[in-house]
């Protein structure tokens, strides 16, 4: 499962960082990028919060109906931006304080966007409808699929 995961995210780094190469429209390469996860991998949720007046606003995504704000420090998208890190849940009713957008999200793993000066301006949320779905390798590629957008649009 591991090898395969880990070449999934070996072809899908090129992949991405070949669709979004000269592109700038921020809405444009986040909705792609969350398609392109979504796709590869089969999650059941993958999308974005950005930063928005002092709170997480929903951004592009695919899959259901989601939150639409989030404060910092709530939920696990709140907590991996006030923290300033990658969190990984492996079973969302052990986290205190978890937002259940939707009741089958049994683990996810929330990877905080940073612009070239350092400051969090958003994070990718990515929910699975099972348990321990997310480990060290998937932190390292989400980690960084980011990069490339501070490179590509936050720089
Ligand atoms: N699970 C998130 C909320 C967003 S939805 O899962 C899409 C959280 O607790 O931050």
């Amino acid at each position: 499962m591991t090898d395969d995961k880990l070449t999934l995210y070996e072809e899908m780094l090129p992949q991405l960082a070949a669709l979004i190469e000269g592109e700038s429209e921020e809405m444009s390469i986040l909705a792609n990028v969350a398609a392109v996860i979504h796709e590869k991998f089969g999650f059941w949720w993958t999308g974005f919060y950005l930063v928005r007046e002092g709170e997480l606003r929903l951004g592009p995504f695919q899959g259901p109906v989601a939150c639409m704000h989030i404060g910092c420090g709530r939920g696990v998208c709140g907590t991996s931006w006030e923290r300033r890190e990658t969190i990984v849940v492996p079973d969302v009713e052990l986290f205190p304080g978890h937002i259940a957008c939707s009741s089958a999200s049994r683990s996810e793993i929330v990877v905080p966007i940073f612009n070239k000066v350092g400051d969090v301006i958003g994070v990718l949320d990515i929910d699975s409808r099972e348990l321990n779905t997310f480990d060290e390798t998937d932190k390292r590629y989400l980690e960084r699929v980011t990069e490339l957008l501070t490179q590509t649009i936050y720089s």
